[in-house]
């Protein structure tokens, strides 16, 4: 039996994994334009190209290009109405700014729990906390396993709440056949340096809402109105939060390739499904049968360490590591960040003292915080040995289980 790596065994691969970003000659050929134009800023044609692309790609009528995916979500729940003291029903297991988008307007984002076996937004727990202060919801589409968003637009009909879908991790994902982005009433995404689909930061927002829409529009630049207005001209509250050519010069480019990475992550994800579905004690996130195309951010499974004798995930990681296929924790209980515990909410302290955030136990979000592990999206642009290597470095590990114990046990 091979000698595990991490403890001075030949490790399973010894070549990286696709590196991310990919980049080629089309992409120096954008950005090479954008500076030959002489037009650096914004609202010029690269950014109103990427926007009416983005805007079709996601099945959405409108897409506002923006800095970041925080500024999406913020702006999303700005352009939704959410005021000042109104509460925002978000995942504790997510990144920080989809519940921060709420606190950045005064609002009280409240904690409901995901569903163990997608690690979505569960709507039974969102609903036990609706309250006459409800105005919005936030479904974040996991790794990019849509959340159930037939049982969010039957919670909208019922309550009225504006849906926001943060689809940072999803970008062309389906749900019965429709694009994430146009299922609630606003869509989130971010093109942060990471996400499948990258201008270093940005993010757009998209709506099949006319109204919402020239809304955001107007907010994100300055308080002009998209179409008749003055230059000096603002007639409402907004802020500098647009994107800039280059940016959408880099995400014109990058959008030739999306479909084609799209694809080969998604049938390795649903090989990897297989092989690792086949190891007592790793349990993969489940795909919804409702789910018609998903796009792989991370591929996440839950590490049952009771099947693995006890070794901790830590440890299971390092020796994962180790066999070269790299991997982490991924997120913690965002409710129990200092800033949800302590509630710095900077201006919107004195505001936010008082208000419960966590309402109900977050049971099966405290489970995926302490058992998941995450491979990232490049992990899966490689061919099917690559994904066979994987499989075979957690077999590795559990047939070698006894001596990762001992090592475990003396640390
Ligand atoms: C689920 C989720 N929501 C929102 C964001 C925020 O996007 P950005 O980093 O572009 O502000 C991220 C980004 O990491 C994310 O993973």
């Amino acid at each position: 039996m091979a000698k595990l790596a991490l403890l001075g065994g030949s490790p399973v691969r010894g070549k990286a994994f696709p590196k991310w970003p990919i980049w080629g000659k089309e992409d120096i050929d954008s950005l090479v334009e954008v500076v030959r134009s002489g037009k650096w800023g914004t609202r010029g044609p690269k950014v109103e190209e990427f926007e009416r692309r983005f805007a079709q790609y996601c099945d959405s009528k409108y897409c506002v290009s923006l800095t970041s995916g925080t500024t999406a979500l913020y702006l999303a729940l700005w352009a939704g109405g959410v005021e000042p003291g109104d509460e925002v029903i978000v995942p504790p297991y997510t990144f920080i700014a989809t519940a921060n988008a709420a606190a950045m307007l005064g609002a009280v984002p409240v904690f409901a729990d995901i569903d163990l076996d997608t690690g979505c937004l569960d709507p039974l727990s969102v609903e036990a906390l609706i309250t006459p202060r409800t105005k919005a919801v936030i479904p974040v589409h996991l790794a990019g396993e849509p959340a159930d968003m037939d049982a969010f637009a039957l919670l909208k009909e019922k309550y009225g709440v504006i849906v926001v879908e943060d689809c940072a991790h999803a970008h062309g994902s389906e749900w019965k056949g429709r694009r994430v982005g146009s299922l609630g009433d606003i869509g989130a995404f971010s093109f942060q340096e990471s996400k499948n689909l990258s201008s270093g930061e940005g993010g757009a927002l998209t709506t099949n809402d006319e109204e919402l829409y020239e809304y955001a529009f107007s907010v994100h630049h300055v308080g002009r109105k998209r179409v008749g207005g003055q230059w000096y001209e603002h007639w409402m509250l907004g802020a500098n939060m647009r994107m800039t050519e280059f940016q959408a010069g880099i995400l014109l480019s990058q959008m030739g390739k999306l479909e084609e990475e799209f694809k080969r992550r998604e049938e390795n994800a649903l090989y990897l499904d297989t092989l690792l579905s086949e190891i007592e004690g790793i349990i993969p996130q489940k795909r919804d049968h409702r789910v018609t195309k998903r796009a792989y951010h991370l591929y996440v499974f839950r590490y049952i360490k009771e099947a693995f004798e006890g070794v901790s995930r830590e440890v299971f990681i390092r020796a994962l590591n180790a066999e070269g296929i790299p991997c982490s924790a991924g997120y913690g209980l965002l409710s129990e960040e200092p800033i949800y515990r302590e509630g710095n909410f900077g201006p919107f302290s004195k505001l936010l003292k008082g208000e419960k955030f966590v309402r109900e136990p977050l049971a099966n979000a405290r489970i995926l915080a302490e058992e998941s592990v995450w491979l990232f999206q490049s992990t899966l642009l490689g061919n099917k040995e690559d994904i066979e290597d994987i499989a075979e470095a957690v077999r590795k590990i559990k047939d070698n289980i006894d001596d990762l114990k001992t090592f475990s046990s003396r640390r």
